[in-house]
């Protein structure tokens, strides 16, 4: 049964080809640029992009910030959210999208919080600790779905990976679980703050497993952003799901950009194989399988290796024609994910073989954006950023 990978499991690729960035201009003040790929992306730029423009506004390519900078901070909080802006990201990452049990959105990359959170050390939840089917896979931990907002909310925030992130332990226990309504009241208070545009990219997670729980979280997700204005063509919220029908669910009922995330060529999406159709992710890269992705949403996000793929040691192979195929659609791509870390790297930008030291990041960057992707996520929002100076400017 092939399933979603988790890009915990897995790492990026590189490749080859310098991109013509027609009419790219540094802006400057904090290395913002705008990046305007190509003729077509210049004409639409003519045409009413910049602010206030939509997806076509922004930079590129955009640099998204993976759970927020999660290469620094514990990953969805809203210390690792803020520092995100800080060091230049375009797009936060707020968040991975799980539902409680009385039904608030909170932002957890995965349902199971025992390794992203202190709920362990809880005694008064020990009995909430459970062994659960998520997606195919048995799960041990403890599950949102199975605590109210207010019982989260007693919850503190701890780092996921300590042992690639030894120093981010120092912020264990700082931070709260946000919910998404506080990450929409955060969006307008740091947009006025910073005098910018804040954009953010919330993800549905495990869309099939919730709705089977009675817990549907599109709808809500829509509600939200209705209830704040932001659930039209123009708002700088985009909307990401591993799974295609929860994409074309949202598109019935919110005008956002969204985006089908894609995981390894031989999973298959969760929804996919609870309805019984049996294509996989190379199915849905293929020319026609991007089409149909097309009449629905706006771009995909692909794992790294789907546009560069590894040989058996880790090395980049040759780009795919994803890039252009894609773009050929109408569809921009947004890949993740980018990490500064020895093991998240392709195998030649690694530097010795400590798993919490950095290799050769900004090498495995400019070979990404050589392929002529439209952004990238990342845990290290600074890095993204002058990797993308080094690249704009030639
Ligand atoms: O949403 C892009 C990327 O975050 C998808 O993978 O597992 O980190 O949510 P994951
Ligand atoms: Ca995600």
């Amino acid at each position: 049964m092939g399933t979603q990978e988790s890009d915990e499991r897995r790492t990026a690729g590189g490749g080859t080809g310098r991109r013509a960035l027609l009419g790219a201009a540094v802006l400057g003040a904090g290395g913002a640029v705008l990046g305007l790929p190509g003729a077509a992306r210049a004409a639409d730029a003519r045409h009413g992009g910049g602010p206030g423009g939509g997806l076509k506004s922004l930079p590129v390519p955009t640099v998204i910030g993976h759970r927020g900078a999660s290469g620094y901070r514990p990953e969805h909080t809203f210390g690792s959210y803020e520092l995100a802006l800080d060091l230049g990201a375009d797009i936060v990452e707020a968040g991975d999208l799980v539902p409680t049990r009385d039904g608030h959105l909170v932002c957890r990359h995965e349902p199971e919080i025992g390794g992203t959170t202190d709920v362990a050390d809880h005694p008064e939840f020990a009995d909430r600790r459970r062994t659960k089917v998520l997606d195919g896979v048995s799960t041990t931990g403890w599950f949102t779905e199975d605590f109210t907002l207010a019982e989260l909310k007693t919850l503190r925030a701890t780092e996921r990976i300590p042992a690639n992130r030894p120093h981010n332990t120092l912020y264990d226990g700082r931070w709260e679980i946000p919910t998404f309504e506080e990450v929409l009241r955060w969006q307008n208070e740091q947009t006025r703050k910073r005098g910018r545009q804040v954009w953010i990219y919330p993800e549905l997670k495990h869309p099939t497993y919730f709705r089977k729980l009675g817990l549907g979280t599109e709808e809500r997700l829509a509600k939200l952003l209705r209830a704040y204005g932001k659930d039209r063509k123009n708002s700088p919220v985009i909307i990401q799901s591993f799974e295609p029908t929860s994409i074309q669910r949202m598109s019935k009922l919110v005008r956002n950009p969204l985006a089908v995330l894609l995981s390894g060529a031989g999973s298959r999406p969760w929804d996919f194989v609870e309805t019984g159709d049996p294509r996989t992710t190379a199915d849905l890269v293929t020319p026609r399988g991007l089409k149909e992705i097309a009449s629905y949403a706006q771009g995909i996000g692909p794992t790294l290796d789907l546009v560069v793929p590894k040989d058996s040691a880790g090395r980049l192979t040759e780009p795919t024609t994803l890039v252009r195929d894609a773009h050929r659609a109408g569809l921009v791509l947004h890949p993740y994910t980018m990490r500064n870390e020895n093991p998240f790297l392709p195998a030649e930008f690694r530097k010795g073989g400590d798993p919490d030291a950095y290799g050769d990041a900004f090498g495995a960057f400019r070979t990404y954006f050589a392929t002529g992707i439209d952004g990238i996520f990342t845990d290290n929002p600074d890095t993204g950023v002058l990797a993308r100076e080094d690249f704009v400017n030639g």
